[in-house]
């Protein structure tokens, strides 16, 4: 019958210390033993930047990079990933300092409503850290796990041609024009007492 149908509970994932580097920084948290690096990420150590579109593998959003290799964070068993070195979106820049890529994004319109904006900075600096000279198949690889609903990819791709030509020192560092995104110390120190984006 029914009414008397007994479904044992399974028991809850006993809770574990889960340690990695994220973004040059120790953490260490208690996390469940089967947890998902995507929630380990954003619930655990605070990465809100890691971005939740899909939980199924199929849109990018969640990328990180692992010991420099791209993967989707929603696809990551956290346990098989712990001593790690995990860069998140948030570790793209150097310190106040927008990242070349990041930087590009902003001024050729590679991000619009910005929510797989994570994703693609991630995977576009992965290629970048491989090479400065991408060509046009490069890229379409490196973002080829990653969906964008707004932009059309074009601007994506002009982005992440832009930043390699800065890499190789073909062009200036783009600061982009759009306040208040702009980097508010292009060419000064880091104010490590203020958040980004807050000059003196
Ligand atoms: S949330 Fe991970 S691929 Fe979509
Ligand atoms: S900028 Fe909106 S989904 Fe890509």
């Amino acid at each position: 019958m029914v009414g008397e149908a007994n479904v044992p509970m399974l028991p809850a994932a006993p809770s574990v210390v889960w340690s990695a580097s994220v973004n040059g920084r120790t953490e260490e948290v208690l996390a469940p033993s089967n947890a998902i690096l995507l929630d380990v990420l954003r619930d655990r150590v605070g990465q809100l930047g890691v971005k939740r579109g899909c939980d199924l593998g199929t849109c990018g959003c969640c990328a990180v990079l692992i010991d420099g290799e791209p993967r989707l964070s929603c696809m990551t068993l956290a346990g098989d990933v712990a001593g790690a070195s995990i860069t998140t979106v948030e570790g793209l820049a150097d310190g106040h300092h927008l990242a070349p890529i990041q930087s590009c994004f902003a001024e050729y319109g590679g991000s619009q409503c910005g929510f797989c904006t994570p994703g693609f900075l991630v995977a576009a600096q992965a290629l970048l850290n491989k090479t400065t000279n991408p060509s046009d198949e490069d890229i379409a690889e490196a973002i080829e796990g990653n969906l964008c609903r707004c932009t059309g990819y074009q601007p994506i791709i002009d982005s992440i041609k832009a930043a390699a030509e800065v890499l190789r020192g073909e062009a200036d560092r783009v600061e982009p024009r759009t306040h208040p995104h702009a980097d508010p110390h292009p060419a000064g120190q880091d104010e490590p007492n203020l958040p980004p984006g807050h000059a003196r």
